[in-house]
């Protein structure tokens, strides 16, 4: 069911701070099918609108990504997925671990490549990655899987697996809680967004179900004195 809540509505990275609502009128009439291919259009266009304010307001994060490449093997291949202009994960990691950045925004892509021009991104969909089977050592997934329709996210997981070699490791962040929610005026833009964001419980069930053992999961708060979640998992081998 569709729902907006404001205590929830820090779960992507800026402040979600202003007035949500259920976006068009015709959008609960639509199929599940309609729905999903509106959001991720609503997020594609959204972000390559708003990609400067986006990352103008990001804050930092809770530093994870220390134990996430502890895990990584020296020089490894690490897939930044919904990577957005590059911050934090490529720009951290670029410089000891081969990057491939990937995000359905173009202008999030463009952005990516002139901050860690040394590395390769590529506007795709995680749904359906363009890269072969067992081709990456890790999977950092920052404050993106969120945007993804909710339809999907089992999908994700499964694409997450298949690209990951065994005992790959993914970091992904879930969000504190479970919510669904959409805002026409996201950061004071006039752009609307919308979110799907799993929570822990649900994140952790798709990525077990994908093939995945949870190593962690942590929900913790964040710079702005909201909660956000993140899982860490690996790969069966
Ligand atoms: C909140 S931003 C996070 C960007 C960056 N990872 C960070 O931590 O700041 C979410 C990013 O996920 C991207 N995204 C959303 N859905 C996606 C999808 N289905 N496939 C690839 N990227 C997606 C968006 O375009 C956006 O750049």
């Amino acid at each position: 069911m569709e729902s907006a809540n404001l205590n929830n509505a820090t779960q992507g990275r800026p402040k979600l701070n202003s007035r949500p609502c259920d976006g068009p009128s015709h959008f609960r009439e639509m199929t599940e099918d309609s729905r999903a291919t509106y959001q991720k259009r609503t997020v594609r266009e959204g972000y390559d609108r708003l990609a400067e304010e986006y990352d103008a307001q990001r804050s930092d994060d809770p530093d994870f990504l220390d134990d996430f490449r502890e895990r990584v093997p020296e020089g490894g291949r690490i897939l930044d997925a919904g990577c957005g202009a590059g911050r934090p994960v490529a720009e951290t990691l670029a410089e000891d671990y081969d990057l491939v950045g990937l995000d359905i925004s173009r202008e999030q892509v463009r952005l990516a490549s002139e901050r860690v021009p040394d590395e390769s991104f590529v506007q795709g969909d995680m749904a359906a990655l363009p890269l072969a089977d067992e081709s990456v050592d890790a999977v950092a997934a920052y404050h993106s899987v969120i945007h993804v329709p909710s339809t999907e996210h089992p999908a994700v997981a499964r694409e997450f697996a298949r690209v990951l070699r065994p005992n790959g490791v993914l970091l992904m962040t879930v969000g504190a809680g479970e919510w669904v929610g959409t805002n026409d005026d996201w950061l004071d833009t006039g752009v609307e967004m919308r979110w799907s964001v799993p929570g822990p419980e649900d994140g952790a069930s798709m990525l077990a179900d994908a093939g995945f053992e949870v190593l962690w999961r942590r929900v913790v708060d964040d710079e702005m004195g909201e909660k956000t979640g993140f899982v860490l998992a690996r790969k069966r081998g």
